[in-house]
């Protein structure tokens, strides 16, 4: 049997709709997998009971497809489904690694990501690696329809997760359908400062390259209290707040040793909205890690 922790991750990060990922060192899932004549999906763990166990309906089906890897696979979901913090891709991505050591597949990481990614397609309709390059990759990841990067930084986060639904295909469909030239421009400068933020694992950096001016303002009206906490988080020494991925989770940037005052400002706001959360102390981290029992 192999086991994979597969950690969650935030996608987008303001500025790098579609592109920008990040890996969070929690939460995670863990996905067992042994090999078996047909391929079956049990599930257990948070939001486990509204995910499909048909492998034509589950986010691993298409990565058994892919690698010729039929299964028996228990899914221990840590990553809430809808929650923003990639829950179908740490699924898809950790049975995409697990899955290629099982059958000796001998595919590298960064040829898994795509592979990851058409199970990702199976629930959200769009076929997007900004979720699964972090979960696989590790660190901060950049990936587009050329290839994925990853760099390995150091930035201290909040990931605040409300009690509220928003799935990514409705998230999807507020998304503007263009753009002008200005907020392109505008786009453009953030996404590139938020990337030297990163290399050099500069949070002021990364806080101030995360506004953008095309998706998240959208987005931002699916979620209860967002200025509110927003301003919370700001206030308690984040540098940048934004929409975690589709949402509902809101991803804080946090100043060294200000994670804890971030993370309570955060639920205190949600709590005035009338909005149940938890919030997640974390950082950019690892991605999926392999256990061989
Ligand atoms: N980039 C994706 C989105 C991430 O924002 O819709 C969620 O799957």
């Amino acid at each position: 049997m192999i086991t994979v922790r597969a950690p969650a991750t935030s996608a987008n990060l303001g500025s790098g709709f579609d592109v920008f990922g990040v890996a969070l060192d929690r939460p995670a899932d863990v996905i067992r997998v042994e090999r078996a004549e047909r391929t079956t999906i049990e599930l257990s763990g948070v939001g486990s009971q509204y995910i499909p166990t048909d492998p034509e309906k589950n986010t691993v089906g298409a990565v058994v497809k892919a690698l010729d890897a039929p299964a028996r696979i228990q899914i221990d979901k840590g990553v809430r489904p809808s929650s923003g913090l990639g829950s179908s891709a740490a699924s898809a991505a950790g049975a995409a690694v697990a899955l290629n050591a099982l059958y000796d597949r001998g595919l590298s990481r960064k040829e898994l990501v795509p592979i990851a990614a058409e199970g990702e397609a199976v629930v959200s309709g769009a076929a997007h690696a900004d979720n699964v390059a972090p979960s696989i990759l590790g660190g901060f990841t950049i990936a587009t329809a050329d290839g994925v990067e990853s760099v390995r930084t150091d930035i201290p986060l909040v990931a605040c997760l409300p009690e509220i639904a928003v799935s990514t295909r409705d998230a999807r469909r507020v998304v503007p359908s263009t753009a002008s030239m200005k907020q392109v421009v505008e786009t453009v400068g953030n996404a590139a400062t938020l990337a030297v933020g990163m290399c050099r694992g500069d949070p002021e950096l990364v806080g101030r390259g995360m506004s953008d001016p095309l998706v998240t303002p959208a987005r931002a009206k699916l979620i209860n209290g967002y200025e509110a906490v927003q301003t919370a988080a700001r206030n308690a020494g984040a540098t940048g707040v934004t929409v975690s991925g589709a949402g509902p989770s809101m991803l804080a940037v946090c100043r060294p040793g200000t994670r804890r005052e971030v993370a309570t400002a955060m639920l205190e706001a949600f709590a005035d909205a009338g909005v149940d959360a938890r919030a997640y102390q974390t950082q950019v981290s690892s991605g999926a890690t392999l256990f061989d029992e």
